[in-house]
């Protein structure tokens, strides 16, 4: 039995923007995905994974199409969950040239699904690192976060950065630009304050509408380009852990994520409510639709004020991640 566990992330800066070719800036952060898995010699694989929302179910499947999953969270989200496994799965079998084993694996995570926080990033480098492991094979972090890159890309039909995968699996803060993943020195300590609405977006959905929305307006390919804008222009307030500056520029884009449809009421009440409470900044954060918005704010103000904003679920303080995938216990 191996187990392996990676991090969530949020964006300080540059989601879906990162598609196209520009700089975004994700943090790791201290939840996690816990990935156990044992060897069979019978080539199935069996997944069972609790707490994959905030609220918690349980998937048994014995990996066979007709045989569903029973569990209460929207049917797609689970399809997709399904496939990030499978895909995780089989890269862990070509990283060891093995094609004559399966699994039994289990998930445990403490991030919400589809809700921008990147659990199936978390989910998929963990299950790539625990199956090698477990067939004698140790992969370095940046080989893992590629294949794992490779199954995002593939279950998002072709729509999909190295952000989420490269951020979960060599934690800290990273940059990354189009093939250019690196993270960043010194990360300034960032007042993270989460606010989950308890639902989820539907990730290659909704990078297909700013897809189009850029091929159709000349005006949306610049708001894209707007969104690199600041990005380059955080690089220095990160450098300077400039807390207010950072703030501000994820105030400004948000704005420009809401101009391209991926915010929700629940979202822009949340991040209303952070600025409000007097938040440095604040921001939907991963694909959006619903799920989280993230804020810096070092005292408990905005925590407080998202707990008690009608369409916030939960609210919780994050602290940065300074390690990515890892064997655990
Ligand atoms: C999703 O967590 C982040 C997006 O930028 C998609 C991606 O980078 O693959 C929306």
């Amino acid at each position: 039995m191996t187990v392996s566990s990676a991090p969530a992330k949020v964006y300080v800066f540059g989601e879906h923007a990162v598609v196209y070719g520009e700089p975004a800036v994700p943090c790791a952060i201290q939840r996690r995905a816990r990935v156990t898995v044992e060897r069979r010699e019978d080539r199935r694989i069996r997944v069972r994974a609790d707490d994959l929302t905030l609220d918690g179910f349980t998937v048994r499947w014995g990996g066979d199409p007709d045989d569903r999953p029973d569990v209460d969270a929207p049917e797609p989200l689970v399809e997709a969950a399904m496939s990030y496994l499978d895909g995780a799965i089989e890269q862990a079998l070509d990283a060891a040239g093995r094609s004559d084993v399966g699994f039994d694996v289990t998930v445990e995570s403490d991030i919400p699904l589809g809700a921008g926080l990147g659990s199936s990033a978390a989910v998929v480098v963990a299950t790539i690192d625990a199956a090698t492991r477990e067939l004698g094979v140790d992969l370095d972090a940046r080989t893992i976060a590629d294949r794992a890159y490779r199954v995002e890309y593939e279950v998002q039909d072709g729509q999909a950065s190295r952000a989420d995968t490269f951020c979960s699996a060599v934690g800290g803060a990273v940059r990354v630009q189009g093939e250019d993943c690196r993270r960043v020195d010194d990360p300034p300590a960032l007042p993270f304050v989460i606010g989950y609405d308890g639902n989820a977006g539907d990730t290659g959905e909704l990078v297909a509408g700013v897809r189009s929305l850029r091929e159709e307006y000349g005006f949306a390919a610049d708001t894209v380009g707007a969104i690199g804008d600041i990005v380059r222009s955080g690089r220095t307030a990160l450098d300077d852990g400039d807390v207010a500056e950072i703030g501000r520029l994820m105030d400004f884009n948000h704005g420009l994520l809401s101009a391209l449809g991926v915010s929700s009421r629940s979202l822009d009440a949340m991040v209303w409510a952070a600025r409000e409470a007097g938040a440095d900044g604040a921001k939907l954060t991963g694909a959006g639709g619903g799920g989280c918005v993230v804020a810096l704010d070092s005292t408990d103000r905005t925590r407080t004020a998202l707990e008690y904003t009608p369409g916030c679920e939960t609210a919780f303080r994050a602290e940065l991640d300074t390690e990515g995938v890892r064997a655990d216990e």
